[in-house]
This record gives structure tokens, C-alpha cells and sequence, in this order.
């Protein structure tokens, strides 16, 4: 069977760990080759050698320079880019009443100013059809108790994908967001603090939530990435994919 992204260069952001990594090694299986970002130069390494066709390069996505020099390289190894999976972001709860600023600078520098600059920084390298993918969240469209900015930051990230596609017309380029419900990551787990017994508590709950009664695994959501990178998705454009056991739509 041909494989869907045979010859295509892709950059998956935030792809060292959970649905970043799953999603770099899904797309290498497909034939890409794919750079992956993040900011700790150790899992960089680790990831390059699990998804086999890989070029790791540290980048934190906040930082417009560091998104310069990481667009400078790709331009000069590989002259185009045909899959942008914005996918570097996350999350920590606090609620209303005790937000502070950094928490939210964070929050929004991360999911929302690295997503913008990552995908603006990244127009004159795409090539003709090419996808780009905004990793967005179910909690972009529904409350959850002490996630109120994360949630918003996520519904910006959606916003982004509605009006891109009308600032792309002209360059055949898809944008569109992938948002996944809960699923077995560090960046979940990580929220109940590092207690295995209290890490397992979440995803018990989280899955009690979710009609399909568990929590998302991370290549479920690279297997979607997948589908919106390749050309079975050449008419599919703005779309928000939610891949959550049915979550979203209860
Ligand atoms: N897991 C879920 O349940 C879930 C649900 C809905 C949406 N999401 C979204 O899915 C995406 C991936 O999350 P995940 O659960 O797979 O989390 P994860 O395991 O924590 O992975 C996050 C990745 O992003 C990188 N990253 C974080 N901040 C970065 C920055 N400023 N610049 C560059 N890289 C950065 C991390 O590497 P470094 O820390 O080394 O930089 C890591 O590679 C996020 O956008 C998250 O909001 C997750």
C-alpha cells in the first residue's frame, strides 16, 4: 500500500513527547521526513531516535528569533515545508480568583502568540497544498473548573484556523484544527502533580467523563493528524476534528 505522506517534509512542534511524538512518528511511517521541535535538547535526542527519519532542533516556540533560525534551517535543507503540525502548547489549572499574570503570559505565549508566529513565521517556505494543522483541545469549547485560560486560549487557537483560511485563498494551503480530548501524556498526567496514584485518580475521572468510557491514547490523535496532512483530506478546510471518544458533542 503507498504510503500517504511519501516525499513530504513536515514540522510537528512540541514533537518530543505525547501527541507530538506519537504524530512525528506516525508521519515518518508515512513517508515524511519530519523536524521536531521542543525546548529540552535530551528528549529532542530521544525523539529523533524513535521516529527514525527525523531532524531534531531546539526551539521554544515563544521565541520569534529562535523560530527564524529554525525556518532558516529547514529553508536551506529542504527548500519547502508541506506539513506544519503547530502542536507545541499546554496547560496548569488555577481558578478565578487566584489567576496571576504569569500564568496567564504563559498560557497565551504558548498557545497562542508561539502558534501565530509559528505558522506566520512559516508562509514563505509552504509549498502549493500544503497542510497546516493547529493543534486545538475540547476544552476550547466547553468549562472546565480552574481551566478557564487554558480554555480560552484554546478557543483562540480555533479563532486563528476560521480566519486563516480566508487570508490563504490564494496559496491552496489547508489549515485546521485537530483537538483532542483527554489523553495519557506527560502534559495530562503532569496536572495532577507526580503522585502515580493521584496521576491514575485523573485519568479514572477524565475517563468517566468520555462516552467511550477511557481517555485517548497519543497515536489515536497522530492517526487524525495523519488524515489532515495527507491529500485524503484535500477538501476538508477550517474544520475543527475533535478526536475525544464523543466528548465534545455531549
Ligand atoms: N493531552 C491532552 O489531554 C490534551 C488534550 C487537548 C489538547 N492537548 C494539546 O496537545 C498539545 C500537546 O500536548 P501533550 O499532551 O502531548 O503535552 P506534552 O506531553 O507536555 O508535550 C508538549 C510538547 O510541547 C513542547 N513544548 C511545550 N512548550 C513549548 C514551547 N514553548 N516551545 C516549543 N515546544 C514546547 C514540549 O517539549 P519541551 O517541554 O521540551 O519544550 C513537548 O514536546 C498541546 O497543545 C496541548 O495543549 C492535549
Amino acid at each position: 500500500m503507498s504510503k500517504k505522506l511519501e516525499g513530504k517534509i513536515a514540522l510537528v512542534t512540541g514533537g518530543t513527547t505525547g501527541i507530538g511524538l506519537a504524530t512525528a512518528k506516525r508521519f515518518a511511517e508515512e513517508g515524511a521526513h519530519v523536524y521536531i521541535t521542543g525546548r529540552r535538547q535530551a528528549e529532542l535526542d530521544q525523539a529523533v531516535a524513535l521516529v527514525g527519519n527525523a531532524t531534531g532542533i531546539a526551539v521554544d516556540s515563544t521565541r520569534l528569533e529562535q523560530l527564524d533560525q529554525l525556518y532558516a534551517r529547514i529553508g536551506q535543507e529542504k527548500g519547502r515545508l508541506d506539513v506544519l503540525f503547530a502542536n507545541a502548547g499546554g496547560g496548569s489549572m488555577l481558578p478565578l480568583g487566584e489567576i496571576t499574570e504569569d500564568h496567564y503570559d504563559d498560557t497565551f505565549d504558548r498557545n497562542v502568540k508561539g502558534v501565530l508566529f509559528t505558522v506566520q513565521k512559516a508562509l514563505p517556505l509552504l509549498a502549493q497544498n500544503a497542510s497546516i494543522i493547529l493543534t486545538g483541545s475540547t476544552a476550547g469549547s466547553s468549562g472546565t473548573a480552574a481551566f478557564s485560560v487554558y480554555s480560552a486560549s484554546k478557543a483562540a487557537v480555533r479563532a486563528f484556523a476560521r480566519s486563516w483560511i480566508l487570508d490563504l485563498k490564494d496559496r491552496a494551503v489547508r489549515v485546521n484544527t485537530l483537538s483532542p480530548g483527554a489523553t495519557r501524556t506527560p502534559g495530562l498526567v503532569d496536572i495532577a502533580g507526580p503522585d502515580a496514584a493521584q496521576q491514575q485518580g485523573l485519568l479514572d475521572y477524565l475517563a468517566a467523563q468520555v462516552p467511550l468510557g477511557r481517555v485517548g491514547e497519543p497515536v489515536e490523535i497522530a492517526n487524525a493528524a495523519v488524515f489532515l496532512a495527507s491529500d485524503d483530506a484535500s477538501f476538508v478546510n477550517g474544520a475543527e476534528l475533535f478526536v475525544d471518544g464523543g466528548q465534545a458533542q455531549i
